[in-house]
């Protein structure tokens, strides 16, 4: 069974999208084996989106998610890594087909409520940096 990352953002914890993007989780058949509603301090953020420190929209993208709350979830089934990406939709929700949380929900990137890992190099990174040692 694989299992992966995934964080609902502060942007989606705001606009009251927690129950509707855990039904479209669990409706898919997935399963949620981990959840917590946290408020997401500088490092965690930091760490977690450490490989585009280097990005222009790195710092932005931290300060606009710090201290502020975000559902983090460990979600399990075959193929969920994949699975999970899918259901997301392309980060700029301009390119995000309908259907998809992003495309149905969101309308900019900086906004763009959801994350899910894209490997599975990131979704044992990931779980362990939100989880610790859980898997
Ligand atoms: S890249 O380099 O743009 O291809 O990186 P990508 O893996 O697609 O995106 C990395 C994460 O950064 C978010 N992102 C942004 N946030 C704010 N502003 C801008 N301009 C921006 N560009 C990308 C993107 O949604 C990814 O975050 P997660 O949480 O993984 O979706």
């Amino acid at each position: 069974m694989e299992r992966t990352f995934v964080m609902i953002k502060p942007d989606g914890v705001e606009r009251g999208l927690v129950g509707e993007i855990i039904s479209r989780i669990e409706n898919k058949g997935l399963k949620l084996i981990q959840l917590k509603l946290i408020f997401a301090s500088p490092d965690i953020l930091e760490n977690h989106y450490m490989e585009h420190r280097n990005k222009p929209f790195f710092k932005d993208l931290v300060d606009s998610m710090k201290d502020k709350p975000v559902l983090a979830m460990v979600v399990e089934g075959e193929n969920s890594i994949k699975l999970m990406r899918i259901m997301v939709g392309d980060k700029d929700p301009l390119c995000a087909l309908p259907g998809t949380i992003r495309g149905d929900y969101a309308i900019e990137t900086t906004k763009n409520l959801i994350h899910a890992s894209d490997s599975r190099e990131s979704a044992v990174r990931e779980i362990t940096i939100w989880f610790g040692d859980i898997l």
